[in-house]
C-alpha cells in the first residue's frame, strides 16, 4: 500500500456471490463457499499484514437456515473445516478468532470448536477476526435488550455496545462484493457511521488488490467529508 493511507481499524465484509461464481464455471454453489473460505483467509492475513485491527466477515445469516438442508450442511461443515484449517495460521498471525451471533440451532460439536479456537486464540493477539455466523443484526439488538432488562446500568450510545454479541470498535468501512447495494441485517447498530464500498466481484475473486481499492476509496472519501486528511 501507499505512505500516508489511512487504514481503517475495522472493516466489515458482505461476502456475497458465492453461489454465483460457482455457477459462472458451471460448479455446484458448495465449490463456491468452498472457494470463498479460501478467499477469506489471504484477505485475513492481508489484513494482519496492512494493518486492519478488526475484521468481521458475514458467513451465516440467521436468514440462510431457509436454504436447502444440503447447502445448510455444507456451510455447517464448512465453518468446522475452516477452523481446523485456520488454526495454525491464525495462531502464526497472532490472530485472535470470535464468533458473533446466536447459538440456537448451531451443533454441540461445532459450538466446542468455535469456543476452543476462541480460547486458544485469545491471548497476545495483534488483530481480531469476528465471524458473523447464525448473525442477524435486528436479534443482536434484541438479545442486547434482553441483556439491559437485567442489569442495573442506565444505557447510552456509548456504552450500548457492550451489550452486543462482541464488544468491538465500530466499523469505519463496510465492503459487499458482488454488487447488490444492500445491507441484508448486518451489523446494524454499529454500522451507524461507516463508509461502503460495493464492487461486482464476487466473492471468491476478491483478493489482496481489491481489497486495498476498497481502502483507497475509502480514504478519497475521507478526504473529500472528512477532514481529517486535509491538511496534508
Ligand atoms: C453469500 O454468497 C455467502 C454465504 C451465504 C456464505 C459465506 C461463506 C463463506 C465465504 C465461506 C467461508 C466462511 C466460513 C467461515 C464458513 P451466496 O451463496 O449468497 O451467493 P449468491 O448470492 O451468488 O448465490
Amino acid at each position: 500500500m501507499e505512505k500516508n493511507i489511512n487504514i481503517p481499524k475495522h472493516i466489515g465484509i458482505i461476502m456475497d456471490g458465492n453461489g454465483r461464481w460457482a455457477k459462472s464455471k458451471n460448479r455446484p454453489r458448495v465449490f463456491g463457499h468452498k472457494a470463498g473460505a479460501t478467499a477469506l483467509r489471504k484477505i485475513v492475513e492481508h489484513c494482519r499484514r496492512i494493518g486492519v485491527e478488526y475484521l468481521t466477515v458475514y458467513a451465516f445469516s440467521t436468514e440462510n437456515w431457509k436454504r436447502s438442508q444440503e447447502e445448510v450442511n455444507a456451510l455447517m461443515t464448512l465453518f468446522k473445516t475452516y477452523i481446523n484449517s485456520e488454526r495454525k495460521m491464525l495462531l502464526d498471525n497472532n490472530v485472535r478468532f470470535m464468533v458473533s451471533g446466536r447459538k440456537e440451532g448451531v451443533s454441540e460439536s461445532l459450538l466446542k470448536a468455535i469456543e476452543k479456537l476462541q480460547e486458544e486464540t485469545s491471548k497476545d493477539y495483534k488483530m481480531t477476526l469476528n465471524i458473523a455466523f447464525n448473525y442477524g443484526g435486528r436479534a443482536e439488538i434484541i438479545d442486547a435488550i434482553k441483556k439491559i432488562k437485567d442489569s442495573q446500568e442506565e444505557v447510552t450510545e456509548e456504552n450500548f455496545s457492550k451489550y452486543l454479541y462482541n464488544d468491538l470498535p465500530d466499523p469505519e468501512l463496510i465492503i459487499r462484493t458482488s454488487g447488490e447495494f444492500r445491507i441484508s441485517n448486518f451489523l446494524l447498530w454499529q454500522i451507524a457511521y461507516s463508509e461502503f464500498y460495493i464492487t461486482d466481484t464476487y466473492w471468491p475473486d476478491f483478493d489482496e488488490k481489491e481489497l486495498e481499492k476498497a481502502i483507497y476509496s475509502y480514504n478519497k472519501r475521507e478526504r473529500r467529508f472528512g477532514g481529517r486528511l486535509d491538511a496534508e
